[in-house]
């Protein structure tokens, strides 16, 4: 059976676009592919964190995965520090991995701003640890959003690299973005990802587990324009109408025929938001429920994490 590959920061405040764009889709991935979803803490790390507040949002990490629908019966679940060999495996892929390739990396570009010299270097070899962390584990399909792509490439780039030089079978790994929720755009500003960077900025992100007044009161809040069609375009201008749109069709799973032909005789965009926070409410809401009781049991995510652990630590360490 393939086997996939994935992982989110625990850096606090998921968001719908972790959730749309990554989570969800794990969920159904699970019944066809061997699964192994990691929380990328030595990731999280490339930013300097509160070791407390550190471990408090790994254990809300993995608390949002089993609510979300990943079943820990069938998929491994474990935090990435927990398992040595992916610092190990990035010494030895560092050593070869051109610094050109990794001079390419936008989100290095995005996340270092002006001040490049005073960035960690963890910040700039970060996509290194995430090669490892898949090819650690033999994977053939990394899910991920689409901001992600660019790492999973340079994945790709190393193992071709490797297998060419040491005439090795590593195998190379695909990226899957999902065809919608791929790329879930901030209420605030359209034209920029939602990120869990700005969910601390007022009507930015709809956090996964918002009351449904704060979801209601984002979403009637959120950029659209001053239009008052409801289609989807890729135009610059309807970018806000665009991505509430793209978030009622992916939870919704409607085409965009059905969502347009529903919106025909709709009196402007006060309807549209009206239905995408039902839609959202409705979804989070059972998420929320299990996520609470979850977390008023911490000893039980621990003991999932360690035995995850156990099993990633298995395959990975024949595999360095
Ligand atoms: N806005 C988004 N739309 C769709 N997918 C998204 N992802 C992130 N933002 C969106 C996907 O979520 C997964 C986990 O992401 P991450 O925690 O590794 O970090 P990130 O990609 O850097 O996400 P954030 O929220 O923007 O965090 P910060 O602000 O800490 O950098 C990935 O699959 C990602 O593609």
């Amino acid at each position: 059976m393939n086997r996939i590959f994935s992982g989110v920061q625990p850096t606090g405040n998921l968001h719908l676009g972790n959730y749309l764009g990554a989570i969800k889709n794990w969920v159904s991935l699970q019944k066809d592919f061997e699964c192994i979803f990691c929380i990328v803490d030595l990731h999280a790390i490339t930013i300097k964190q509160d070791p407390k507040e550190l471990e408090n949002n790994t254990l809300e990490v993995t608390a949002a995965y089993l609510a979300s629908g990943i079943d820990p019966e069938k998929t491994i679940i474990f935090n990435q520090s927990a398992v040595s060999a992916h610092t190990e495996l990035t010494w030895l892929l560092s050593c070869f991995t051109p610094i050109g390739w990794l001079n390419r990396m936008t989100q290095f570009k995005e996340k270092a701003g002006k001040k490049k010299d005073n960035a960690v270097l963890g910040l700039y070899s970060y996509p290194v640890l995430m090669a490892s962390d898949i090819l650690l584990f033999h994977t053939h399909i990394v899910p991920v959003g689409a901001d992600q792509k660019q790492h999973v490439e340079l994945a790709r780039d190393i193992a071709l690299r490797f297998n060419s030089l040491y005439d090795s079978d590593l195998i190379v790994p695909e990226p899957v973005i999902p065809a919608v929720g791929a790329r879930v755009m901030g209420l605030d500003n359209p034209l920029v990802k939602m990120s869990k960077t700005y969910s601390n900025v007022r009507g930015h992100a709809i956090g996964l587990l918002d009351e449904d007044k704060e979801i209601d009161r984002s979403i009637k809040r959120a950029v659209t324009d001053s239009g008052n069609e409801i289609r989807f375009s890729d135009a610059i201008e309807s970018a806000g109408v665009n991505n509430l749109l793209s978030i009622y069709r992916v939870i919704t799973q409607k085409t965009e025929i059905e969502i347009e032909s529903e919106f025909a005789n709709a009196r402007g965009y006060g309807d549209l938001k009206k239905r995408v926070s039902e839609v959202i409410i409705e979804e989070l809401n059972p998420i929320k429920d299990k996520y609470n009781r979850l977390m008023s049991d911490v000893g039980e995510l621990d003991r999932l994490l360690s035995s995850g652990a156990q099993k990633a630590e298995e395959i990975s360490r024949a595999r360095l």
